[in-house]
């Protein structure tokens, strides 16, 4: 494991004790190293858009179901931890309740993968074999266009990959999945 990820993956074992919450940022953390190696940035980069993917939803476990001060707990916690200011404020603008407006590539492609991974998840869980390396993202887009599924996670806003991103809403799912695949298992 190189820096970057033992690092993150420390911080993350440290705040965060529900395999569920677990298992959600360390998608949406392979989900940004996805969509970063689809948009062919530097490694460095990469492991970048790991860590702020990872460690999006920090205070998961710490903000008491108070969506506004979400990410401002999340805060302090990575101020703590010795993450730069930079990529905090990458962090915080994906809480709509804070009303920042994402400008970044990086911003908006953190929003759409959370939605995304909520997609993928459920899928996974709702597969008897529970075996991720099976998944298809024609199955994945199949369970985006039904939208009784998973029916709390915004389709408008993983869509927002083809206007903000400029990327194929498949080209997309392929690109998150396929990283998560290498990376986790389900069972
Ligand atoms: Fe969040
Ligand atoms: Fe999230």
């Amino acid at each position: 494991m190189n820096n970057t990820k033992e690092k993150t993956i420390e911080i993350l074992n440290k705040h965060i004790k529900e395999k569920a919450n677990l298992e959600h940022c360390l998608m949406v953390g392979y989900g940004m190293k996805g969509v970063s190696k689809y948009l062919k940035l530097p490694e460095e980069k990469q492991e970048e858009w790991f860590l702020i993917g990872a460690l999006h939803d920090i205070d998961i476990e710490k903000y008491n179901g108070d969506i506004n001060v979400h990410c401002l707990v999340g805060e302090k916690i990575l101020q703590e931890e010795g993450i730069s200011q930079e990529i905090i404020d990458i962090i915080k603008s994906h809480n709509d309740a804070l009303k920042i407006e994402r400008k970044e590539t990086v911003e908006n492609a953190l929003f759409s993968v959370d939605g995304l991974t909520g997609i993928i998840r459920a899928y996974v869980l709702m597969r008897p074999d529970k075996e991720i390396k099976n998944a298809e993202t024609k199955s994945i887009i199949k369970k985006f266009k039904d939208k009784t599924f998973a029916a709390a996670v915004s389709r408008e806003e993983i869509r927002l990959c083809e206007t903000k991103l400029n990327i194929p809403l498949n080209e997309f799912i392929t690109a998150v999945l396929e990283e998560i695949k290498i990376n986790m298992d389900f069972k």
